[in-house]
């Protein structure tokens, strides 16, 4: 990752859509789950590629986690194929599925982040899985400081690196947490509702900032979302879930009221903003 990048702010307009033919960092045919009798996905073809932002629309219940859980073999699937950054995840031995794990950085709505630990402890636990061990004080090395201490001040928040999380705002915990998944290197970031606990002006930055990663980076960036305002504004394309069924899947820019209506039913109100 390179300093120019790590140091590029957020930019307020939306940079121009990704080129669609570059191969695909997920590419799901027939995925289905299905946990007892309940169907919670069926029928998923889907390709997602690198430096695009896909948003998930539903209800509740409607499979948004499931499917994201499925990209790392977390949830129970079957497939014709499900391929994540170059690995068919039902072929996956415990290694395997580690480094498949290790390729995705989450991003969740209550942060998880340690709260009595500081933003740039926290960042740096990002990194754990694939900077090596720790040293034989059992710190972080210079070198991993150094990264972590770029990608808070990529977030804008180089300023807070030595405050403890419970004393940062949602925003500002949120911005550490997208850090600590860039700590890691992602081939793919997995954002599950990660704006649900923000105002809508932080929302807006959340989101602004997680397109401009998947741009710069050239990864795809995965999110769902409750508010369909926020798709339109933020993502390239929308995936929409019903029941565990896609009743929608195209560009943003496409999707009408008649599109919303087929994902949420009639009950639409309070999901513009
Ligand atoms: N581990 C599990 N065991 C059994 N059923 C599950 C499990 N996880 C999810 N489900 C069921 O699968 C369906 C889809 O759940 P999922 O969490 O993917 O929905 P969602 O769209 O993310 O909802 P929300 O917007 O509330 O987060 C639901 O009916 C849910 O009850
Ligand atoms: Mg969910």
């Amino acid at each position: 990752m390179s300093a120019a990048v790590l140091n590029k702010p957020a930019t307020q307009g939306k940079p121009p859509a990704p080129p669609t033919q570059t191969t695909p960092t997920v590419t799901a045919r027939a995925l289905r789950v299905q946990y007892g009798e309940q169907l919670a996905l069926d029928s998923i073809d889907l390709d997602v590629r690198p430096g695009e932002v896909l948003a998930l629309l539903g209800h509740s219940g409607s499979g948004k986690s499931t499917l994201m859980k499925t990209f790392t073999g977390i949830a129970p699937f079957t497939a014709d194929k499900l391929e994540v950054a170059g690995r068919e995840v039902a072929k996956q031995n415990p290694a395997g599925l580690r480094e498949l794990r290790s390729d995705a950085g989450y991003v969740f709505q209550h942060f998880n982040l340690v709260p009595r630990l500081t933003a740039l402890t926290n960042v740096l636990t990002g990194g754990l899985h694939s900077a090596g061990p720790l040293n034989l004080l059992g710190t972080f090395s210079r070198a991993q400081r150094a990264t972590a201490l770029e990608l808070l001040d990529r977030v804008g928040l180089a300023h807070k690196a030595r405050q403890r999380c419970r004393e940062l705002s949602g925003g500002e915990q949120q911005r550490v947490a997208i850090a600590r998944a860039l700590m890691q290197r992602p081939r793919l970031i997995l954002a599950d509702e990660p704006v649900a606990s923000l105002d809508p002006r932080l929302a807006g930055t959340i989101l602004g900032l997680l397109r401009d990663i998947a741009r710069d980076e050239q990864i795809p960036v995965i999110v769902s979302l409750h508010v369909v305002g926020l798709a339109r504004r933020y993502a390239d394309r929308v995936i929409g879930l019903h029941s565990g069924w896609l009743v929608f899947a195209g560009p943003a820019a496409q999707l009408t009221e008649k599109e919303v209506h087929q994902i949420y039913g009639t009950d639409t109100e309070l999901l513009e903003n």
